[in-house]
């Protein structure tokens, strides 16, 4: 969703902030602005499209100060405009605002504030909340022990509903800039003779590694040397520095063509990150340090709740096919966004996950603080260290990837993948699961990175299998057992990459509806390893033949099919089943990838969608 970036210290603030928000181009947006304080006035620069089209609007005019504010919008409120871009100005010219987030009660605040005589430009809820803060300024006496523009802030704060992460600049207070947060991440960078604050690390990273993650209700207040946090409320807080891991190169696409493309072929090394320490010396079970649940506690447990949204709701669909295959527990997978409104019975013993790649995802938040409201401990899988997820969770396993700047998630799912198993492994191992069935299954995970690396190999062959293909509107991906996510999550990345419809099912619940669609305009992608139910998938690949269905074949090493049956073939080696799902997504990925570059899509920025979705 929308990115943000302000600046305040020794050097000119619009360069680094226009770098800053093409580091943040990933999260999708619709247009981009930048405001800088200088002479006396606010100087904008604002333009639909994107971060490139801003850059040469403001090479045009002059942006030489060292305070500024900068946005890339992903509309909610009004339509696609330079007017609606970012940052907005309150009528008086006094304020300058950037907002991510939903203002709810904005048209009750705008009528309060036209009858005060502030006018409007734009459609946005961000302009309102502006002129809020420009009256409540205005109003604001001088106080010696309290900034007038922090308390204007939250004043203006406190009548605001819905949520925020906003940084503001005042006319007459150059070198300092506010900021608050309430459901939009925010972190402040603190620099040497300079403060920064971005809704990522990756603006931020290239100046600093000490970082502060704001907390919603808590208002910052930066200058170049200093900065200082309080509530809402008006209470102090002592700020906790962390340092980033992540480095610069990590948020870049070196030789690469697209930062997806970057990232799947990451895979071997993020899974060996993801794996890093996490197995016991005598090699027959996994260790997490943060669960913050005792074995003992652990072993209380007789249900999981899993739920999350997209290619993470996929990964918790693999992992509770490994929970119930390895641990022999129930578990029930839901849509965050559903899971919320459901109102279902959760039962004593139920302990709940969530999986997010950002930590983010405002309907995966949502999930979990109804979980944690209804008493239950909530643990999150995440790769983000310091989300809102991270923090609001009671423990958890974190991805240890880097940052997945690609909008179609790949590292990020195949380490979730990685980590399911894991977790299945170790509670499988407090229960029935032999100390010698533990041992091979921690061969087999230690195994995924060559798995991988094995299965990339095929990259050259599935670029031409995709060129052949791209022409397609509609496809299905079909898949059986733990692989039926994986044919899920085959559909979703086509779908959202290359905007060709595609489907996912169970290989044979095809025949109860779906085969409908079959015929020679709509190829079906098998996925069909080695194993006790082959036999079945290829009476499906059968059906959809008899149909005149292309069908493109992903099978496991020394699996030998009908003469004449696939069109196609992919082959990738055969594993252990706690790991099958892992070395399927490799196949599933490049496909897609290739079928997008070849019809010509943006694939690191497809349109409509955001990297993490931050609104309901
Ligand atoms: C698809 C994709 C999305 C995300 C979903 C949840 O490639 O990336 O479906 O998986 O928006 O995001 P996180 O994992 O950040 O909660």
């Amino acid at each position: 969703m929308c990115g943000i970036v302000g600046y305040v210290g020794k050097h000119k603030a619009a360069p680094f902030i226009i770098e800053g928000l093409k580091r943040l181009e990933y999260r999708g947006y619709d247009s981009a602005g930048v405001a800088v304080l200088q002479d006396g006035g606010f100087t904008v620069a604002k333009k639909i499209g994107r971060v490139a089209n801003l850059e040469v609007e403001a090479a045009k005019i002059k942006l030489n100060g060292n305070y500024g504010i900068g946005h890339t919008r992903w509309a909610t409120h009004g339509g696609v405009t330079d007017a609606n871009a970012h940052p907005h100005i309150s009528s008086d010219g006094q304020i300058a605002m950037i907002h991510n987030g939903v203002i709810e009660n904005y048209s009750k605040i705008k009528k309060f504030l036209l009858e005060k005589g502030y006018t409007f430009k734009s459609e946005t809820d961000t302009e309102v909340l502006c002129n809020l803060v420009a009256y409540h300024y205005a109003k604001e006496p001088v106080s010696a022990d309290e900034s007038r523009f922090v308390s204007a802030v939250r004043k203006s704060l406190r009548h605001a509903e819905g949520t925020y992460g906003i940084v503001i600049m005042a006319l007459d207070a150059p070198g300092e800039l506010v900021t608050a947060r309430k459901g939009s991440p925010l972190i402040l960078g603190i620099g040497d003779g300079e403060s920064i604050v971005a809704s990522d690390v990756a603006a931020i990273v290239s100046r600093t590694q000490s970082v502060v993650y704001l907390k919603d209700n808590e208002v910052a207040h930066l200058t170049p040397k200093d900065f200082t946090i309080t509530t809402l409320e008006a209470g102090e807080v002592t700020p906790v520095i962390d340092k980033v891991n992540w480095s610069i190169e990590d948020s870049e696409m070196g030789n690469y063509a697209h930062f997806m493309e970057k990232e799947i072929f990451e895979q071997p090394t993020a899974l060996e990150n993801a794996m890093r320490g996490r197995f016991a010396e005598d090699g027959s079970t996994a260790q997490f340090g943060g669960l913050n649940i005792s074995p003992n506690e652990f072993r209380q447990i007789d249900r999981f709740m899993f739920c999350a949204c997209g290619t993470a709701l996929h990964a918790c669909m693999v992992t509770e096919h490994q929970i119930e295959r390895f641990a022999r527990l129930p578990v029930e997978c839901d849509y965050a966004s559903e899971f919320r409104y459901r109102n279902i019975p959760l039962f004593r013993n139920t302990l709940f996950f969530v999986m997010s790649q950002s930590g983010e995802t405002i309907d995966t938040l949502a999930a979990m603080r109804e979980a944690k409201r209804k008493g239950y401990k909530v643990l999150a899988i995440n790769n983000v260290v310091g989300s809102t997820i991270a923090r609001e969770a009671d423990g958890g396993i974190y991805q240890h990837v880097g940052p997945e700047v690609g909008v179609a998630s790949t590292k990020a799912f195949t380490s979730q993948l990685l980590i399911g198993a894991m977790l299945a492994l170790y509670i499988g191992r407090m229960r029935d699961l032999s100390f010698g069935a533990g041992q091979r299954y921690v061969t087999a995970l230690k195994s995924s990175p060559d798995l991988v690396r094995k299965a990339l190999l095929q990259a050259p062959h599935i670029k031409e299998i995709a060129k052949r293909y791209a022409h397609y509107t509609d496809m299905l991906f079909l898949g059986r057992l733990s692989l039926f996510p994986i044919a899920l999550e085959g559909a979703l990345k086509l779908k959202e990459i290359s905007y060709i419809h595609a489907e996912g099912y169970p290989a044979a619940e095809m025949k109860h509806g779906p085969i409908a669609l079959i015929s020679e305009k709509c190829p079906s992608v098998f996925l069909a390893p080695n194993g006790e139910i082959l036999n079945k998938i290829v009476s499906s690949m059968q059906e959809i033949k008899a149909r005149k269905g292309k069908i493109i074949a992903i099978i496991t090493e020394g699996v030998e099919l009908p003469e004449g049956l696939a069109d196609e073939t992919i082959v990738v080696p055969d594993c252990h089943e706690a790991v099958l799902p892992i070395v399927y997504s490799v196949p599933v990925q490049l496909l897609s990838y290739y079928i997008a570059v070849e019809r010509g899509c943006d694939v690191d920025k497809p349109r409509n969608l955001a990297k993490s979705v931050t609104v309901e």
